[in-house]
């Protein structure tokens, strides 16, 4: 008798495994309707390229691994983003505000800025840029394109509380303001404790305004190590250590107050979930301490154009002076994705995030 149910075993296996993959088929339905991008450098994709600023990145070498080339992204190939909106099931990475156009805003839109911070002045030395603020009220103008669309106030409503609202900024608030004392009077006014209270808290306003505007589910990221770039490296110099000290140290209070504040904010506003993200990846192996391209670009930490860059580009964590590889980026989207460790992804990982 036993024996009979062999042969159902071996059909059956096959049948869960097809429907265990089914997340990961090409044409399958998204984890969530659509998703947002706010941020800096590390997650534009283009807002940049027609303004007057030092910090863009639409000429060669950059985009040498990508399929389109050079888009405007700070990298070799795709940004973290590119490879989460892959995990959540997405077939297309989303455009940025300025060629945004149809329905694809549907699906979610990139409002990142390289230089852009999360005080209106920072990187205004670099040229132009859309700090959070402006992003958000580019933001409010795609909201009512999206309710055109969709025809129906309460549907768009819906739609958009469904969402992943992806929030990355902070490190221009220190590299270009902070420690630049020559152009910005913020180190004067406040000590670093202090500093880190007063983002934190203008930051939490803005989270706000979008939770206002219809949002609901917020991936929040705290700092990387801003002391520990090729370029911080090579500016302030490093006495020998791994990383500019002074850097991180001014940064370690923000990502002390972010969590905090995320869980004030999820006590607070009981129909939305906020996790604060700060996923990581093993440099083992990897090349750390220098960029794969020519510096000399932009401010000096970018790329110079048509330079020859390294040919194991997939061997370096830093694409440019300050920027990370497409291999980089991979590594810490499947963390922020998927990973388990609380000093990672608190509450949630992404993947969890998109179920609640
Ligand atoms: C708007 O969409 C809701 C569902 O979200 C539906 O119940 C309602 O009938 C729609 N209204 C109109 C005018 O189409
Ligand atoms: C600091 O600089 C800002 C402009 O970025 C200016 O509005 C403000 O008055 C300055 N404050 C002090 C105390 O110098
Ligand atoms: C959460 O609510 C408490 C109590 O009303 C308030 O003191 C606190 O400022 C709020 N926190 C945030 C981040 O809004």
């Amino acid at each position: 008798m036993e024996s009979k149910l062999k042969p159902l075993e071996l059909v059956a296996i096959p049948v869960l495994l097809a429907l265990l993959n089914l997340g990961n088929w090409a044409n399958a339905v998204p984890q969530v309707p659509c998703y947002f991008i706010f941020g800096d450098s590390l997650s534009d994709n283009g807002n940049n390229n027609k303004l007057v600023t030092s910090a863009k990145v639409n000429y060669s070498p950059y985009g040498i691994d990508f399929p389109q080339r050079p888009t405007g992204r700070f990298s070799n190939g795709r940004t973290m983003h590119d490879f989460i909106v892959k995990l959540l099931g997405f077939e297309d990475y989303m455009p940025p505000f300025t060629e945004s156009e149809g329905k694809n805003i549907l699906n979610g839109v990139n409002y990142a800025s390289g230089a852009a911070g999360i005080r209106d002045e920072t990187g205004q030395h670099r040229g132009g840029r859309f700090p959070l603020t402006e992003q958000i009220k580019n933001h409010k103008t795609i909201i009512s394109r999206i309710t055109a669309l969709m025809g129906n106030d309460s549907a768009a409503k819906s739609h958009l509380s469904r969402c992943i609202y992806s929030v990355q900024i902070g490190s221009n608030d220190y590299i270009n303001n902070y420690f630049k004392p020559e152009l910005y009077n913020t180190s004067q006014r406040y000590a670093p404790p202090e500093y880190a209270t007063v983002l934190v808290q203008q930051l939490s306003d803005q989270l706000k305004t979008l939770y206002d505007s219809g949002a609901r589910k917020f991936a929040v990221y705290g700092l990387g190590l801003i002391g520990c770039t090729p370029d911080a490296r090579s500016v302030y110099g490093t006495e020998g250590a791994p990383c500019v000290v002074k850097l991180n140290e001014g940064a370690t209070p923000f990502n002390e107050r972010l969590k905090p504040l995320l869980d004030q904010l999820n006590r607070n506003l009981t129909d939305a979930k906020f996790t604060f993200l700060n996923p990581s990846g093993s440099a083992a192996g990897l090349v750390a301490d220098s960029s794969c391209c020519q510096t000399g670009g932009g401010g000096g930490e970018l790329c110079l154009p048509n330079s020859k860059p390294c040919d194991n580009r997939n061997q370096y964590v830093f694409w440019d002076g300050v920027h990370p590889s497409d291999a980089w980026n991979e590594l810490v989207a499947k963390s922020a994705y998927g990973s388990e460790k609380p000093e990672e992804a608190q509450p949630f990982n992404i993947q969890k995030l998109a179920l609640q």
